[in-house]
């Protein structure tokens, strides 16, 4: 894989009148800000976002929110005076958050095992079918994006595919995503939960924070799979303290006895974060169509073209199914 720098595109006759898009809605343009940020923190990331992109905009959409809902609410927390775990120790895990986030939800392109393309089309099996429901059947194979996700990057380091290597706790993330934190209840979700070890306070804090923020992104979004209705934040705000059990928000404060009281105003707390983060994104809701082709990506070659031409997503998707076949499981 070509190493990918930072050029610039008129030196490659790319301007914006050959481009032919010069209006951007203010979505677009919360994209191109948010892949120029994680591009000037890692440029060879190109390639594989470039695909991502290609594979679909609303998953790309979504992946990049969940890193800044996450990312940003973890702030909120380091900044908080009365916070119970202690800024240095939440500040390292902020940027971390931005790269798990941005590809936690890698694996959809590859729940087909014939490929991207075919994944794609999985990944919408109401759209097909035309009546805005799932069968459990299709949701099943939705589900196996989290091990197929961290397979993917796993491989990805291993082929030397990309200039660069995932770090440890991206493909964790990638993996345990839809898991729960003890007692974290996901009603939002249908597939079969699986319980996480218990686990630090700064771990269970983080991974609150993913999994709330993961689901406050999607509630918002007007998905496909409910004939576009997205949910008010009245609402998302409701379901996310009903997932922020007393059990839970003990283990964050580190406190096995903390009284109702504690627990309820850290529980706002938590929650009122999120929905900050989630409110200061971008004022626009998701729509499936976002038109990635031409971001003004302020210096950064951005080309997606389309999913067939893509190398690294077919080749990973190969490889992780080889395996796959091979073993038996997912
Ligand atoms: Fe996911
Ligand atoms: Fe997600």
């Amino acid at each position: 894989m070509v190493a990918t720098t930072k050029t610039n595109r008129n030196q490659r006759g790319n301007s914006e009148g050959e481009r032919g898009r010069t209006h951007f809605n203010q979505a677009e343009y919360f994209i191109a800000r948010t892949l120029t940020m994680l591009l000037e923190r890692q440029p060879s990331l190109l390639p594989i976002l470039e695909e991502f992109a290609c594979f679909d905009a609303e998953t790309l959409k979504h992946s990049l929110d969940v890193g800044q809902i996450t990312a940003r609410t973890l702030n909120s927390c380091a900044e908080s005076f009365s916070f119970p775990i202690p800024s240095e120790e939440i500040v390292p895990h902020i940027e971390a958050a931005f790269f798990e986030g941005t590809f936690h939800d890698v694996g959809k392109s590859i729940i087909d095992s014939k490929g991207p393309k075919e994944s794609r089309i999985a990944l919408y099996p109401e759209l097909i079918e035309g009546n805005g429901h799932a069968t459990p059947a299709q949701l099943e194979i939705i589900a196996r994006h989290a091990p197929l996700g961290a397979q993917m990057l796993t491989i990805l380091n291993k082929e030397g595919l990309l200039p660069i290597e995932f770090a440890p706790n991206v493909i964790k993330s990638a993996e345990d995503h839809h898991k729960k934190p003890p007692d974290l209840q996901r009603t939002h979700n249908k597939g079969e939960m699986i319980l996480l070890e218990p686990q630090s306070q700064i771990d269970t804090l983080k991974q609150t924070i993913f999994v709330l923020s993961d689901m406050a992104e999607a509630m918002r979004a007007p998905r496909t799979s409910r004939n576009y209705y997205a949910f008010p934040p009245h609402t998302i705000t409701q379901v996310l303290s009903a997932e922020c059990t007393d059990f839970l928000i003990r283990g964050i404060l580190g406190d096995g006895s903390a009284d109702s009281l504690t627990i309820a105003r850290f529980r706002d707390q938590i929650v009122g974060y999120v929905m900050k983060a989630l409110e200061n994104l971008d004022g626009v809701v998701s729509q499936r169509d976002y038109n990635l082709q031409d971001l003004p990506m302020n210096g950064f070659d951005w080309r997606p073209v389309n999913l067939e031409q893509g190398v690294i997503l077919p080749k990973l998707s190969e490889e992780v199914w080889k395996i796959v076949s091979e073993s038996g499981e997912i």
